[in-house]
């Protein structure tokens, strides 16, 4: 994995927009796309100026709500029009989410999981780093060999997502996610981690036991992921 860390989550996230549209411009045509607090300023420095020309590009995000159709302010799709698609001159020709109001969220899973096997795989995919080890959204527990599928949420990561809502209440109990294999077999990964509070997690990745228990330690056996991040997240790292 190789590492690169900034002084600033800011400088992190810009790194991060720069390396994105470097891929896009040198011709990647399925880029994978994850929400979060810490990709907003990734996503506001990939915007300026009307962002990349994302013509070329099918987008395909990890993960979402359960529960939560495609215009409901907290949903993933809601996310990525505000964060990324309606500031764009250029916007992909194809973006792509679950549906997190299909009436049958297991055939929901499957036909996206066709969707993005039809697409190829995932030539870079973004990712973030959950407090507990989950990636997109596979909780502890997720093996590697875990496709896309309906998930139930860990009640931290409820805890920690209850910001985007009104009330914890509100936090749906189920998700559907690309699975660990899903991340997996996508020919690079970016994976951005900034904040104090993900100094833990981030020290767990890089320098514990490779496990289901901590779904993110098995980004380690992937062989192109970049990290990127701030000096807080980076604060228990071992010297690369
Ligand atoms: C969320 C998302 C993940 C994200 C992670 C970290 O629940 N499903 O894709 O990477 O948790 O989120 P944040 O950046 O808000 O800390």
């Amino acid at each position: 994995m190789k590492r690169i860390t900034f002084d600033t989550a800011d400088q992190a996230a810009a790194a991060a927009a720069a390396m994105v549209r470097e891929a896009i411009n040198g011709g990647i045509t399925t880029l994978g796309l994850a929400t979060g607090g810490t990709m907003l300023p990734l996503y506001a420095h990939l915007r300026a100026d009307g962002g990349p020309d994302m013509r070329a590009l099918r987008c395909f995000n990890l993960d979402e709500y359960v529960g939560l159709p495609p215009d409901h302010p907290a949903s993933y799709q809601h996310y990525m029009n505000e964060a990324l698609f309606r500031h764009l001159n250029h916007p992909p020709r194809e973006a792509h989410l679950p549906d997190g109001g299909a009436p049958d969220a297991q055939a929901e899973a499957l036909r996206y999981r066709a969707l993005v096997q039809s697409a190829g795989g995932i030539d870079l995919q973004l990712l973030g780093l959950g407090r507990n080890g989950h990636i997109a959204f596979n909780e502890p527990g997720s093996g590697r060999d875990t496709r896309t599928r309906v998930v139930t949420l860990a009640e931290e990561t409820r805890a920690a997502n209850a910001r985007f809502f009104d009330r914890i209440e509100d936090v749906p109990q189920q998700a559907i996610t690309m699975g660990v294999s899903t991340i997996m077999k996508a020919r690079r990964c970016l994976l951005l981690v900034t904040g104090a509070a993900k100094a833990d997690a981030l020290a767990q990745l890089t320098d514990g036991p490779i496990e289901a228990a901590f779904p993110a330690s098995f980004l380690r056996e992937h062989k192109d992921v970049t990290l990127i991040a701030d000096a807080e997240a980076a604060a228990r790292l071992e010297a690369a």
